[in-house]
């Protein structure tokens, strides 16, 4: 069997195993529904949302957390609702339904339960930095990428764990990043893969392409959503935010804060900024280990 062979035969693996893939809460995919709509009600969307126990459960966690500001102890779904701006309940909403599955050991990429959901949740509370920065009109959005850009990885360190030493050795010898490795020993990676899960759970497009794209520099510097991401990724990487096997082994495009109309200053008080919000929510970071 040939090289490509073999490695298309790895990616059917990979592919059939998506299928495996429990499906996202259909109840936050309506309310998220209900959202875009502005006649609708905090009541109705209480209504969507209440029978799902474990869902509520983690509402009621995420809500508490000094991240989202809300000054006393909420109980109940309707006061959350109530109390929590629109944007606020998206990423509640989002998050909530995400920790199961950001709450997994991804041990190909040498990472515990806790760093996965780290990496996503502190990728995301960066991005909340970024796109005020960047004057990005649409923060949930960028939220909701960057809190599951890396959730390939949930399928895709099954394949790189038994790999990992040819991968590496590779990214370390040659002159290639760990997604090329990654191509050329499994001829796929963890962007590729989350993007289809994303697209499979039936998320809007613009955040299954950011997703794909935020470890590709051809791609991300063409697009808002996915370099917002991708610098977003970049600063949870440098401040060591859930890092992997994998977590400096990727190419930068040296122009990306210019793209974004950041000079040496703006990064330096993004990723201040950042971290401070990072650091204030450490509550919620902890909800995982909890668990
Ligand atoms: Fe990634
Ligand atoms: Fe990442």
């Amino acid at each position: 069997m040939n090289a490509v062979a073999a490695e298309d035969f790895t990616l059917d693996y990979i592919f059939e195993s998506l299928n495996a893939l429990p499906s996202f809460p259909k109840v936050v995919q309506k309310a998220m529904k209900l959202l875009d709509d502005p006649e609708t009600t905090m009541e109705q969307l209480a209504e969507v949302l209440k029978y799902d126990q474990a869902l509520t459960a983690n509402i009621l966690r995420l809500t508490n957390s000094a991240h989202f500001g809300i000054s006393r102890q909420v109980t109940s779904l309707e006061t959350a609702l109530a109390l929590l701006g629109q944007q606020q309940i998206r990423q509640v909403l989002i998050a909530s339904a995400s920790m199961p599955f950001l709450s997994k050991d991804t041990e190909g990429y040498n990472m515990q339960a806790a760093d996965l959901w780290a990496h996503g949740m502190g990728c995301a509370i960066i991005s909340e930095v970024v796109a005020a920065r960047c004057g990005f009109s649409e923060p949930a959005v960028l939220f909701t990428a960057a809190l599951l850009h890396d959730i390939g990885k949930t399928v895709m360190h099954l394949y790189v764990g038994p790999r990992i030493r040819e991968i590496v050795t590779r990214a370390n010898t040659g002159d290639v990043t760990f997604t090329e490795a990654e191509w050329a020993v499994l001829g796929g990676d963890h962007a590729v893969i989350g993007s289809d899960i994303l697209r499979k759970w039936e998320f809007p497009p613009d955040i299954v392409r950011a997703v794909r794209n935020h470890h590709d520099p051809d791609l991300y510097m063409h697009d808002d959503l996915s370099a917002m991401l991708a610098i977003s990724d970049i600063f949870a990487v440098q401040m060591g935010i859930g890092v992997g096997v994998d977590g400096f082994r990727y190419k930068i495009h040296p122009e990306l804060p210019a793209r974004l109309g950041m000079d040496q200053h703006s990064i330096h008080q993004c990723m201040l900024d950042g971290y401070s919000a990072y650091r204030k929510a450490a509550d919620l970071l902890n909800l995982v280990e909890e668990s």
